[in-house]
């Protein structure tokens, strides 16, 4: 008969990681890692592709802890299955958390541990990227040129140097957006419930309603709560300038999708950049090219010339992959010893 987890653990003296949701580059780096400097820890890594989801966490039998990403489904039934598979830890490898169910964890006893930063700076350099290409339309031009089309007619942009730049939500993220833009020579407003001195170095804060109103471009860099849910929805931006730039590489749902069609076909907004997607975990990560796509909202997104979307690759640098690893198993190392782990959420 099977033992429990907890006995399998201790019978081994290993620490079992299962992975839910993994690409073969997260196998790559992690083992990478945990072979260069967990190699005393005794962290046995097993990868699975699988999403996270109650039907799957029996995968997760005999693990000590799973470690996800952010379309795994962490809610609690999911939780109540890793509790009764012998789960105790949950780590995720990335920074934002708002697919766990933190109350259910807490009440399981199961610990949640994230990666708070892992360079920021590719983050907003993504974002920055997605601008510019947007704007100057390099991605149209690119494919021009391949045909022998050297017209510039449909390529016009627009001179970011001396326009508005409105960052929503200034923290790490958030911070390296607004330098780069003032970089540019932009003058750049920020909003956020708490105040960052980096950020004052190089914008000035105002409300929300001021900087939809005076902002050419509008970057998104807060966090999804239930405050921020839809937060550009109809009401901001009726209040954005016509033909305003939006980009969003935080999280889909801060976005009302069906209320930025509306805005993409009346004019008011001029350009569209994802990075996310409200229902992206049905897409995103896996090669779908071979099929078609289900959802009706994203495909008529993706008709429109001022569209730009990338499918949640703005972290995906390789400094940035070895932080998450290194960051994560550190995390697991701290909660197996006891110690304290400064990246309990
Ligand atoms: P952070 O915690 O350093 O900064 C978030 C800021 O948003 C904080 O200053 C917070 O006060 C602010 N905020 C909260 N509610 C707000 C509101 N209603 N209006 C304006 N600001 C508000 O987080 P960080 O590291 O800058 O990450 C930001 C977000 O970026 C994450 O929550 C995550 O969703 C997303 N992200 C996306 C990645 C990608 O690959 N596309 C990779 C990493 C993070």
């Amino acid at each position: 008969m099977p033992s429990t987890a907890q006995d399998t653990a201790t019978d081994r003296g290993r620490t079992r990681v299962v992975f839910f949701s993994t690409q073969p580059y997260d196998r790559r780096f992690f083992t990478r890692i945990n072979d260069e400097r967990f190699v005393d820890d005794g962290f046995d890594l097993v990868f699975s592709r699988d999403r996270l989801t109650v039907e799957s966490t029996a995968l997760a039998a005999g693990a000590d802890a799973v470690c996800v990403f952010v379309n795994d489904d962490v809610s609690a039934p999911v939780i109540e299955a890793l509790r009764a598979a012998g789960v105790r830890t949950v780590l995720l490898r990335c920074a934002g958390f708002n697919n766990v169910d933190l109350d259910a964890a807490r009440a399981a006893g199961i610990a949640v541990a994230r990666v708070p930063a892992y360079s920021p700076e590719a983050v907003a350099e993504h974002a920055v990227t997605m601008l510019l290409t947007l704007n100057r339309k390099t991605h149209r031009a690119y494919n021009r040129v391949r045909e022998g089309n050297f017209a510039l007619d449909g390529l016009l942009g627009f001179t970011l140097h001396g326009k508005v730049a409105g960052v929503v939500g200034t923290g790490r993220i958030g911070v390296c957006a607004a330098r780069i833009l003032h970089g540019f020579g932009m003058q750049v407003l920020g909003s956020d419930p708490y105040r960052n001195p980096e950020f004052e170095k190089v914008g000035t804060y105002v409300e929300p309603d001021e900087l939809f109103e005076r902002s050419d471009v509008i970057t998104l860099h807060s966090p999804l709560t239930a405050d921020t849910y839809h937060l550009i929805g109809k009401q901001a931006l009726d209040k954005m300038k016509d033909g305003v730039f939006l980009v969003n590489t935080s999280r889909g749902a801060l976005v009302d999708t069906k209320q930025a069609i509306k805005a993409l076909k009346s004019g008011k907004l001029g350009g569209l950049a994802i990075d996310v997607y409200e229902q992206e975990e049905a897409l995103f990560f896996h090669d779908r090219s071979h099929s078609f796509i289900p959802d009706d909202v994203f495909a008529r997104l993706s008709t429109f010339p001022n569209v730009l979307i990338t499918g949640h690759q703005a972290f995906f640098t390789g400094e940035a992959l070895d932080q998450i690893s290194d960051v994560t198993l550190s995390n697991l190392r701290a909660l197996v010893r006891g110690e304290d782990c400064p990246h309990l959420v």
